[in-house]
C-alpha cells in the first residue's frame, strides 16, 4: 500500500510536469539551467546529473568546470561514458562480490566489474544510467525523482527518490531522499562529479595534479583489496604518507615519484581511488552545514577554490587515472592548441558517501545508515559546494 501510494504520487507529480510542460525549462541541448549570483549550472535528467557548472576565474572568465557532454541526448547513446555528473545508486561503490545479507537472506545482484566479480554503483544499469523525471524547476533549484522497482539489477524492493539541486550565491546545494517502499534494502547514494578546475584551459598542463586538497578531518582510510574491495581494515593515514590529506593541504601530485603510490588505487594502479572516514563526532556535535569544510580543493591556475560541506560520514577521492584520452571534453573548455579531450590524472571525482561496502562489513555497525526499510527514517544526504576564488601571488 505504501508503495502503491508513494509510486502514484511520484507518478502523478510527473505527470502534472509534462502536463505543465518543462519542455520549455530545457534548451535545445536538453538541459535545465539554474544560476544564481556567482554560478550558473545546467542539469539534465539522464542520472539526475550537472552537465555544466560555470564559475567566474580569478581573471573574470566564465570557466566550465565539470566534465559532461555538449547534448544531454548523448548521454544515453555514448553508454562507456564514466558516471559522468550523477548520482549514483541505488548503493554507489563496490559491492563485494555482488552479494549482501540482510537478516539471515542472501541477495545477488548484477556483477558489472572486475570480470564480475563485483557490483560497481548499482549494477549495469544503475540510477545514473537511467532518465529521471523533473518533478519541479525554477530559476534557481531543480527536483528530480526516480522510482527503483522491487528486483531490479537484483535489489530487494522498491525504492523511491528525489533529488534536489538549488543554487544560492556561489554554493550549490544537494539533498538525496530516498525511501524504501516495499522491503528492507541497502541505499547509499553520492554525487559523482568529475572536475576540471581550470576547465582544461591552462596552457601548461591539463592534468589535475597540481590542485591543492585538505581533508582536514581524515586521519584514516578503508582498507581494499586489488579490485578496491573493502578487506574490513580501517587504515591510518600517517603524518607525511602520501594519503595525509589532513596534517596540512597538499598538491595532489605532491607525492607522484613516491613509490608507494604505485598500488595505492588498487593493483598497478598510480595515485588515489580511496575511501577516507570524515571523523568529526571526536569534537564533539556539529552542525555539518556550518563547521567544516569536510574537503578543499583549489587550482592555482584558475584561482577556483571548492570548499565541500557534508552530513556524510566518508569522502571517496578519485584522481582519474582510469582517463585515457578517449573521453572527449565540452567544446567551451579546453584550448585549441590541445587534443580536445580528458588525459589521464585530468580530472579529480570527489564523492560524499558513507562507508563503501558498508552491508559487507558488519563490525563498522553502518546498518542504520545503509540498510533501510518500509516504516523507517528515509535515507537523507545533503552537501553544499561553495566557490570562491584566490588570487595567485
Ligand atoms: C541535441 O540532440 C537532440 C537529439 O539528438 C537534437 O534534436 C538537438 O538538435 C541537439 N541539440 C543541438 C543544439 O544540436
Ligand atoms: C562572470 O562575470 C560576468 C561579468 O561580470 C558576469 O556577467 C557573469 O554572470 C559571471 N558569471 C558567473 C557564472 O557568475
Ligand atoms: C560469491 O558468490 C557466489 C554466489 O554468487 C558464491 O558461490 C561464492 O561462494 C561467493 N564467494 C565469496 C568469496 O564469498
Ligand atoms: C574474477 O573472477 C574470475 C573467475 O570468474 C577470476 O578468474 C578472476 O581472477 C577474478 N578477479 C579479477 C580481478 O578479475
Ligand atoms: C533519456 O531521454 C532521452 C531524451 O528523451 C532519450 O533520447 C534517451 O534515449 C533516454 N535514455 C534512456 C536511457 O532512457
Ligand atoms: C606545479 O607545481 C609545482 C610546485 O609544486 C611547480 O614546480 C610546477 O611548475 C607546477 N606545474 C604546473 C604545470 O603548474
Ligand atoms: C608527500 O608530500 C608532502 C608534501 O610535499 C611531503 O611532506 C611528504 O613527505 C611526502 N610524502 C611521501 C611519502 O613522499
Ligand atoms: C601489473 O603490471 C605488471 C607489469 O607491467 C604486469 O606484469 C601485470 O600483469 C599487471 N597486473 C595486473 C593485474 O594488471
Amino acid at each position: 500500500m505504501v508503495s502503491f501510494t508513494l509510486a502514484a504520487a511520484v507518478s502523478a507529480l510527473a505527470a502534472t510536469a509534462a502536463a505543465e510542460s518543462y519542455s520549455g525549462g530545457a534548451n535545445a541541448d536538453g538541459k535545465y539551467e539554474l544560476s544564481a549570483e556567482g554560478i550558473r549550472a545546467h542539469f539534465i535528467p539522464y542520472g539526475a546529473s550537472v552537465s555544466n557548472l560555470w564559475i567566474n576565474d580569478t581573471n573574470g572568465i566564465e570557466r566550465d568546470i565539470v566534465l559532461g557532454f555538449d547534448n544531454a541526448s548523448h548521454y544515453s547513446v555514448d553508454k562507456f561514458h564514466p558516471h559522468l555528473g550523477g548520482v549514483p545508486g541505488r548503493y554507489a561503490n563496490r559491492i563485494k562480490n555482488s552479494s549482501f545479507v540482510i537478516d539471515g537472506t542472501e541477495y545477488h545482484v548484477t556483477p558489472n566489474e572486475n570480470n564480475n566479480n563485483d557490483t560497481l554503483h548499482g549494477g549495469p544499469d544503475g540510477w545514473d544510467f537511467r532518465n529521471w523525471t523533473v518533478v519541479a524547476h525554477t530559476s534557481d533549484s531543480i527536483t528530480f525523482s526516480i522510482v527503483d522497482p522491487d528486483g531490479k539489477e537484483g535489489f530487494p524492493g522498491e525504492v523511491v527518490s528525489y533529488v534536489t539541486y538549488t543554487l544560492s550565491p556561489h554554493t550549490w546545494h544537494i539533498k538525496m531522499v530516498a525511501l524504501a517502499t516495499t522491503k528492507k534494502t541497502p541505499i547509499m547514494l553520492s554525487s559523482h562529479t568529475y572536475w576540471n578546475l581550470d576547465a582544461f584551459a591552462n596552457p601548461d598542463t591539463a592534468t589535475a595534479l597540481n590542485w591543492t586538497l585538505s581533508l582536514p578531518y581524515s586521519g584514516q582510510r578503508v582498507g581494499v583489496d586489488g579490485i578496491l574491495i573493502p578487506d574490513g581494515t580501517i587504515l591510518p593515514n600517517h603524518k607525511y604518507s602520501i594519503n595525509d590529506f589532513w596534517s596540512s593541504p597538499k598538491q595532489i601530485g605532491a607525492n607522484w615519484t613516491s613509490p608507494d603510490l604505485l598500488g595505492n588505487c588498487g593493483t598497478n594502479c598510480t595515485g588515489y581511488d580511496n575511501c577516507y572516514l570524515v571523523n568529526r563526532a571526536q569534537n564533539g556535535p556539529y552542525d555539518w552545514a556550518n563547521d567544516g569544510p569536510v574537503a578543499v580543493i583549489a587550482s592555482p591556475w584558475s584561482g577556483i577554490q571548492i570548499d565541500i560541506f557534508t552530513d556524510q560520514d566518508a569522502f571517496q577521492v578519485y584522481s582519474c587515472g582510469g582517463q585515457n584520452g578517449l573521453l572527449p571534453i565540452k567544446s567551451n573548455q579546453g584550448l585549441d592548441s590541445r587534443a580536445r579531450v580528458v588525459e589521464q590524472f585530468g580530472c579529480v571525482v570527489l564523492e560524499v558517501q558513507d562507508y563503501i561496502d558498508g552491508i559487507n562489513q558488519p563490525e563498522w555497525q553502518r546498518e542504520k545508515k545503509q540498510i533501510f526499510g518500509p516504516g523507517d527514517e528515509p535515507y537523507v544526504l545533503e552537501a553544499k559546494y561553495v566557490f570562491s576564488t584566490k588570487k595567485s601571488s
